[in-house]
């Protein structure tokens, strides 16, 4: 099973964007998807179609508190849409997680997804834009890395920072966690943003993914009323096409693997 995490220490670049644009797009190609959701906002898990304020949810902080093995299974939700397609829900006091002192707490997240690969295919996990210890939780339990980025000076200087991390994480916890690519999403037709992407080919070359994706609003609606974006037609096709190519990437790592 491959457990692909979305990082960028950056806020707002499109990581939940691009996850669900996956997971949506790995599920028309009929994977079995399990998205994670390490963000404490829980847009992913909105996103997905899970009622966050039932008090009754199960959610990847109790997972996480309770570290035992297959521990996530417990929390498995369907999504609103789609086929096979499964969400850990994620909770505000997740953030709580940041600050635990706990004797080898950084192997939580990877103990309570062990067994997971009996129910799905593939494993996606949405991070919040930081580098801190959700994000590290992720990298431990993640085979592969994807840093989605906008084509902006700032959100570049994440890319370094979190791949700076993803090297902490190989060195001391995860030897075989790899980078699977960097995603360069929301791009818009100006000269600063073809500027970056040329900064981004010539920095980190064969990692980063083709195509780009391109900016457009119906993102943000699609986000707004809980629905993929493959959903909206003609005005979604072309993002819809970048996530497909990009769902194929993902099958591949498994290929590979
Ligand atoms: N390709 C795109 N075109 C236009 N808008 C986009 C695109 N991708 C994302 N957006 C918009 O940009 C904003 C941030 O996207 P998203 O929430 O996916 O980023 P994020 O990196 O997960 O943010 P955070 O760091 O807060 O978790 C949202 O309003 C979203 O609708
Ligand atoms: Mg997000």
């Amino acid at each position: 099973m491959q457990i692909v995490a979305f990082a960028n220490q950056k806020g707002g670049v499109g990581k939940t964007s691009t996850v669900v644009g996956i997971a949506g797009a790995l599920d028309r190609l009929g994977q079995r998807v399990l998205c994670v959701d390490m963000d404490p906002q829980a847009d992913l898990s909105i996103w997905l179609g899970i009622d966050i304020d039932d008090g009754e949810l199960r959610t990847v902080n109790d997972a996480i508190f309770a570290n035992t093995p297959g521990a996530a299974g417990e929390a498995v939700y369907k999504a609103a849409w789609g086929e096979q397609l499964y969400c850990v829900p994620s909770v505000l006091d997740l953030a709580d997680r940041e600050n635990d002192g706990v004797i080898a707490g950084a192997f939580r997240l990877s103990t309570v997804l062990q067994g997971l690969g009996d129910r799905f295919d593939v494993v996606l996990i949405d991070c919040p834009p930081s580098v801190g210890r959700l994000v590290e939780l992720a990298l431990v339990a993640a085979t592969h890395l994807v840093v989605v980025t906008e084509p902006a000076a700032a959100s570049l200087r994440g890319v370094a920072r979190v791949l700076n991390t993803m090297e902490v994480v190989q060195r001391h916890y995860n030897h075989g966690l790899q980078l699977a690519g960097i995603v360069i999403n929301a791009e818009k037709r100006t000269s600063e943003a073809a500027l970056r992407i040329r900064e981004v080919r010539d920095t980190y070359a064969d990692a980063v993914w083709s195509p780009v994706v391109p900016s457009r609003a119906v993102v943000a609606a699609a986000a707004g009323s809980l629905a993929p974006v493959s959903a909206y037609g003609s005005d979604g096709r072309d993002v819809t096409a970048v996530h497909d190519a990009f769902a194929r990437k993902v099958v591949d790592l498994a290929v590979m693997a």
